[in-house]
């Protein structure tokens, strides 16, 4: 009996993601690398440390590995300060060696996309308020020029910040995030203002240096479920939820209006400064009202069909996949997941995450939904920011005192997927035959 393949579109990219703090190891020049040496504040006390020591040229040997799985395209970003050390010195031979990997990675047949700026911000100007700072957007747009110029020979698509929401939330609401502050709402609105602006002057500014730029966002969605189908508060918390985390900065940057929390005000000259809908999908929960102002009004928890992991950091919930490309659609742009996977360093529930996630897409894409790449999170376990490096999400592992890398079976798995542009009957069977009645329910 023939079996069924799922085919991806002809052209469809497929690829890693990293970030520059998370891998490059030794930066000690940002809010980050100080946030770390302060006791309690991540787990086990762990530091970015050496990473997977990409400043030193390992790229190479994880950007060989990559291409020879088949991959044909990698997210990567560069640290804002490294190449501006100092409100007035800027480093060319960083600029340099980010030529280099961006050189390193065509020459591999792997197509870059980069980001300007992935959570960490350079010392001096979180000691200056960050996010919260008005200069920022003028800051952020000359780092933009710079860094744009310098590398505009070797990349055309970039993403300006990676996930504002997270940013937002984990550092003025949850604390996790430096500065720490907790539920300072006015702090919040502040930086989500001043991150607005920031994107909408580095979007004109990069399309003014290279008019055929692709420029976007990467914008994580996070599905809020409401726990009783009937309370008209649970449907409420939900809302507030979704129109605070998922909506704010998509919206700001379609129209111009900005809704987060119980503020509003307009800032018309984000609208349309986005080409492409960049997707970070990761998990959903169940929300409810709560009456206490802690949490927000709320508590939340996996919905119970979905399969947390072993870290129960994040649980396998592919409908949100489908949930998520539906919403990123109402946008109208080109999409491409610029962020997907799961903490597991075991990795069998991988292979079940990563499978049922494409699956979802493929049938996204079977909607119309005009999904173009795929950016696997991520290509070697790495620095997690507030969880350390016990939480391992890469495809490859690798030992941290030898700095010998070890490909989890993933690896094989999507190195099939990338090769043959497919996920067939065949592989599902090989790799995650547990997942084969949800693939394939007709045997
Ligand atoms: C995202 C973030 C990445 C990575 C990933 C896995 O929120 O952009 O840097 O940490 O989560 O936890």
């Amino acid at each position: 009996m023939p079996q069924t393949t799922y085919h991806f579109p002809e052209g469809f990219i497929w690829g890693t993601a990293t970030a520059a703090h998370q891998v490059e190891g030794s930066n000690h020049n940002n809010d980050w690398a100080a946030w770390e040496n302060q006791p309690g504040r991540i787990h086990n006390e762990d530091k970015a440390g050496l990473a997977c020591d990409w400043w030193n040229g390992r790229w190479r040997e994880d950007l060989d590995r990559a291409a020879e799985a088949g991959q044909t395209a990698h997210r990567l970003s560069v640290e804002w300060s490294r190449i501006q050390p100092a409100p007035h010195r800027w480093d060319e031979d960083a600029l340099d060696r980010y030529r280099a990997i961006l050189r390193g990675m065509l020459d591999r047949g792997i197509q870059p996309m980069v980001t300007l700026q992935h959570f960490t911000l350079p010392l001096w100007l979180a000691e200056n308020g960050g996010w919260e700072n008005d200069e920022i957007p003028g800051l952020f747009e000359t780092f933009v020029q710079r860094t744009v110029t310098a590398l505009k020979q070797y990349n055309t698509a970039w993403i300006t910040i990676n996930e504002p929401n997270v940013v937002i939330y984990s550092s003025y609401i949850d604390g996790l995030f430096p500065p720490g502050k907790k539920e300072d709402i006015a702090a919040a609105w502040h930086a989500v203002l001043n991150i607005i602006r920031s994107h909408a002057l580095a979007y004109h500014a990069i399309h003014e240096i290279q008019p055929k730029a692709q420029v976007g966002m990467a914008h994580q969605y996070h599905g809020f479920i409401p726990a009783r189908k009937y309370s008209p508060l649970d449907a409420l918390i939900a809302r507030v939820n979704h129109q605070s985390f998922n909506n704010v900065f998509p919206l700001a940057l379609t129209n111009g209006r900005v809704r987060f929390l119980h503020k509003r005000t307009r800032l018309p000259h984000a609208a349309g400064t986005q080409d492409f809908f960049g997707l970070n999908y990761y998990t959903c929960e169940m929300v409810s009202f709560r009456p206490a102002p802690k949490n927000l009004f709320q508590k939340r928890w996996f919905p119970p069909e979905a399969e947390p992991s072993p870290f129960q950091f994040n649980a396998s919930y592919p409908p949100g996949m489908f949930t998520a490309l539906e919403w990123a659609n109402t946008c109208g742009l080109p999409i491409h997941i610029t962020e997907n996977g799961i903490e597991d360093s075991q990795d069998d529930f991988r292979r079940k995450y990563l499978l049922t996630h494409l699956h979802q897409l493929w049938q996204a894409l079977n909607h119309n939904i005009p999904v173009r790449s795929y950016y696997h999170w991520s290509l070697i376990d790495n620095f997690e920011w507030e969880r350390g490096w016990d939480m391992q999400f890469g495809l490859w592992t690798f030992d941290r005192e030898t700095q010998v890398r070890t490909p989890r079976p993933s690896a094989a798995l999507y190195a099939a997927i990338c090769q043959q542009n497919a996920i067939s009957h065949e592989l599902v069977e090989a790799y995650a035959p547990a997942v084969l009645p949800k693939l394939f329910p007709g045997g």
